[in-house]
Parts: C-alpha cells; sequence; structure tokens
C-alpha cells in the first residue's frame, strides 16, 4: 500500500454509528421517496379515466375507441409531456444545483429541493387547466434537480467511508420503495371519482414536507464547510457525527481532497483531458444504457402497458403493484451481492435476463395482439410476468449500479463535475424515453421490445469488453488499478 492509500484507509478513520447520522438515513429515506413517487405516480394517473376526460379528452375518446388500434391508444405529445417535462427541469437544474451544492452548501440545497417539491405537488394536485398541471410537473423536476444532486452527496459524505457503497445503494432502494408506494396510492384512489388523481398526486406532498423538516434538522456536512474555508466548525461536524474524539486522521483527508479539488481550477476542462475520458465515457454511457434498456417504459407506463395487453384498469394498476414489489425486492438482493459477486457479472446476468424478456413480450404481442384485438387471458399474465422477470434483473443490477459505478470511479478533482454529466445524460434520455415511448409503440408496434431488445445486447458487448471490474478498489487507486491496466483504457492513460 503506498502513503495516499494509507492516509485514505477507511480502516484509519474510527466512527460509530450515531443518532445523528441515523437522522440522515432517515433523511435519505425522503430524497429518494420522493423521486421515486415522481417515477412511479405518473402511469397510474396518466391511465385514469377521470384524469384523461379533464385534461386529455381525445386520448379518452381514442381509448374507448381502441379497438381501432390497441398500440396507440394513448400516443399523445401533451399525455407523454404530463410524464416528461419533469425529467426536461432536472435536466437543466442538476447542474445549477452542483453550484448551488458547492456555493451554499448541501443543506441549503436540500432545502430549496423541498419547497420545489412541495410547491409542485401542490400546484400539480390542484390543477386546472394541462398548463397548471405541467408547471407543476416543471416544480417537481426541480426538484429532483436539487434533490439528486444533494441528497446522495450529503449521504455519501456523512457516511462512515467504508459504507459509502451500501449508502449509495440504500438511496436507489428508497426509490423504489417510492415507486411502489405510488403504485399502491394509485391503486387504492382508483375508486375515488372523480378526484382520485388529485389525491394521488398531492401525496407527494408527504415525502416533500418529510424531506423539508429533515433539512430543517441536519447540519452542513464537513466536507462542504471546509471546501467554504469554515474548518472550525467542520471539525466539530465531523466529531459529532462520528461520535468519536480522534478524527483527525479523516479530517485531514478531508483537508486535503478539498484543496486539490480546488486546485484544479476548472473541473470541466479537466474533464475533456484525454486521461479523464476513461472514467466519463464508462459514467455516460451507463446512464444511457440505463435507460435505453426501456424501464422507464415500464416504470412510467406499466399500467398503460397492462392495458394496452387488455387488462382493465383495476388490473393494470394492480399488476404495476407487483412490479413494483419485485423492483423492491430485487433491489435489495443487489445490496448483499454487489460487493461479494462484483460489478460486471451482476450487469452481465441481468442483460442475458432482460434481453430474454423483452424479445419473449416482443413475440408474444407480434404473434398475438394484432392492432385490433386482444390477448388471452394467459398471454397477458404472461406479459405480466416477463415485465417482473425483466425489473427483477435491471434492479439488482443496472439499476443501482448505473449510480454507483460513475460515483466511484472518478478522482476527487473531476468527481462532482464528471457525476453531474452522468446525472444529466440520465436525465435527458429519462427524458427522450418517456416523451417518445408511446408514441414509438404507436408506430412500431410490438418491434418496440426488439429496439430495447438490440440496446441490451449493445450493452452486453460494452460490458464485456470495455468494462472494468471496480470491486474493492479505493476510489483514488482506480488510475494506477483500474484503468492504467486495462487493454483499452491504458492507451488514454499515459
Ligand atoms: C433509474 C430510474 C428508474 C429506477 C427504477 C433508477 O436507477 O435511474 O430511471 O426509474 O431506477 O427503479
Amino acid at each position: 500500500m503506498d502513503e495516499s492509500e494509507k492516509r485514505i484507509s477507511p480502516q484509519n478513520f474510527p466512527s460509530k454509528l450515531t443518532f445523528y447520522v441515523a437522522i440522515c438515513w432517515f433523511l435519505a429515506a425522503f430524497g429518494g421517496l420522493m423521486f421515486g413517487y415522481d417515477i412511479g405516480i405518473s402511469g397510474g394517473v396518466t391511465a385514469m379515466d377521470d384524469f384523461q376526460i379533464k385534461f386529455f379528452p381525445k386520448v379518452y375518446e381514442k381509448k374507448l375507441h381502441a379497438k381501432e388500434n390497441n398500440y396507440c391508444k394513448y400516443d399523445d405529445q401533451y399525455l407523454q409531456l404530463f410524464t416528461s417535462s419533469l425529467y426536461l427541469a432536472a435536466l437543466v437544474f442538476s447542474f445549477l444545483a452542483s453550484k448551488a451544492c458547492d456555493k451554499f452548501g448541501r443543506k441549503p440545497t436540500i432545502l430549496i429541493a423541498s419547497v420545489f417539491f412541495l410547491c409542485g405537488a401542490a400546484l400539480s394536485a390542484s390543477a386546472m387547466n394541462v398548463a397548471m398541471l405541467i408547471v407543476g410537473r416543471i416544480l417537481l423536476g426541480v426538484g429532483v434537480g436539487f434533490g439528486n444532486e444533494a441528497v446522495p452527496l450529503f449521504l455519501s459524505e456523512i457516511a462512515p467511508v467504508n459504507h459509502r457503497g451500501a449508502v449509495n445503494i440504500l438511496f436507489q432502494l428508497f426509490v423504489t420503495i417510492g415507486i411502489l408506494f405510488a403504485n399502491l396510492v394509485n391503486f387504492a384512489v382508483s375508486k375515488v371519482h372523480p378526484y382520485g388523481w388529485r389525491i394521488s398526486l398531492a401525496v407527494a406532498g408527504a415525502p416533500a414536507a418529510g424531506l423539508f423538516i429533515g433539512s430543517l434538522v441536519i447540519s452542513e456536512t464537513p466536507t462542504s464547510l471546509v471546501e467554504r474555508n469554515k474548518l472550525e466548525q467542520g471539525h466539530k461536524t465531523l466529531k459529532k457525527i462520528r461520535g468519536v474524539d480522534n478524527v483527525d486522521a479523516e479530517f485531514n483527508q478531508i483537508r486535503a481532497a478539498c484543496e486539490a479539488a480546488k486546485r484544479a481550477k476548472a473541473p470541466f476542462k479537466e474533464l475533456m483531458k484525454k486521461s479523464s475520458f476513461p472514467p466519463l465515457i464508462i459514467g455516460i454511457s451507463l446512464q444511457i444504457f440505463q435507460q435505453m434498456t426501456g424501464i422507464n417504459a415500464i416504470m412510467f407506463y406499466a399500467p398503460v402497458l397492462f392495458q394496452t395487453v387488455g387488462f382493465k384498469n383495476d388490473g393494470s394498476l394492480l399488476s404495476a403493484v407487483i412490479t413494483g414489489v419485485v423492483n423492491v425486492v430485487s433491489t435489495v438482493v443487489s445490496v448483499v451481492a454487489v460487493d461479494k459477486l462484483g460489478r460486471k457479472a451482476l450487469l452481465l446476468e441481468a442483460c442475458v435476463q432482460m434481453f430474454i424478456s423483452q424479445v419473449a413480450i416482443g413475440i408474444i404481442l407480434h404473434l398475438d395482439l394484432p392492432a385490433t384485438g386482444s390477448l388471452t387471458k394467459m398471454e397477458a399474465g404472461a406479459v405480466v410476468f416477463l415485465v417482473c422477470f425483466f425489473v427483477m434483473g435491471f434492479a439488482w443490477s443496472w439499476g443501482p449500479l448505473g449510480w454507483l459505478i460513475p460515483s466511484e470511479t472518478f478522482p476527487v478533482e473531476t468527481r462532482a463535475a464528471g457525476f453531474a454529466f452522468a446525472v444529466s445524460s440520465n436525465m435527458f434520455f429519462t427524458f427522450v424515453v418517456a416523451q417518445a415511448f408511446l408514441s414509438m409503440m404507436c408506430h412500431m408496434q410490438a418491434y418496440i421490445f426488439f429496439f430495447f431488445a438490440g440496446w441490451i445486447f449493445v450493452m452486453g458487448l460494452f460490458v464485456v469488453f470495455l468494462l472494468p471490474e471496480t470491486k474493492g478498489v479505493p476510489i483514488d487507486a482506480m488510475a494506477e488499478r483500474v484503468w492504467k491496466k486495462h487493454p483499452v483504457w491504458k492507451k488514454f492513460m499515459d
């Protein structure tokens, strides 16, 4: 072990699991829940008759004549904008959020996120027209932009160093719980006429309020305080969160990291250097691939998709609840498996599983669901099963690892900037899928599933040839132990 590794070695940093850290887990729960709730709520709401009649009467009309075309029932740009606008706002504001995090700290940034969440929930739940609805979604998106940048950063900075990976995946776990919670709320209110959808959108206020209260209770992270030259306060906070007096080793490491980050005056410029390409290309590609699996076609539009294959309103919402449960449980598997089996094994296994599911769904729909007609009960059941099989594979691999790997492969000088690129690539492609999926389904019909399968095949090749294993490698030893040894990436590292 060389000197620098010894300095950063987690074993050198004494810590206890303190009450303060427990409060912070709680806060994480609300940040993750909030994002997950926004992901999960729109599909069910979109599929509710009362909602369609009020805002999208043309879609409702088309649905009544669904016998004319199964695949095009919901092909409407405004309807898709209801879901996608959130991600466009998040994309823009995640860059602003990274600046706010640096300049004002994590705590105020989280507070800003929660205020936007509260306003967005209030506006969308009380919307009287499409414009109010979409502005409400945009406000929620601004919240997501601030929250998704600040909360994971906050968490990784207060977590004891040797728990950082697990904390990262736990954030994702809360996202999946948020999605499930949204599916359950949609299912519960679907019989409440004509305002069930308002309840669904208003309940988003609950995790938002939790995050708001949380952001008042917590104190700033030591890293953020040191970054802004509040050294004494940073040292005091570190003692408080670690629950021990001897925090000098960790404090010195935080100072060194902050100084290194300051020396790299223009992190975005630094990122454009050849030697930054490997983590940058990997981070951005993983995020793009994560979205091109088609996961959000399912997370956003599962109820719509299940209606397309012939379920009634109830059945489709219930099926969405089932996929939500599978999503949560499989993410738990990932928390346990990721440091035992390694990143590559999980990603590759999931590619096979997701490829089989997409191709099988495509075949069933292609053979048995023509534009006018319906699947048998058994076939529709098989589609639900295959969707669950797909979600299972995603949730123990590409879901959490798409976020974990970019957070552990950048050196400290470019970490925040590099991660911001990864987050915004994710938001952009989430936006694209949300905006395009229903139209693509209308035009491509069952072939849309082969389209996603094609992407999954390419992702598998990417993992085999270009993704190095990063399990167990200390973050600051990445260059020496990973990039410089990889047959392709070493060419960038002289
Ligand atoms: C993805 C989200 C997705 C979620 C599903 C996350 O990793 O980034 O887009 O909706 O997983 O659980």
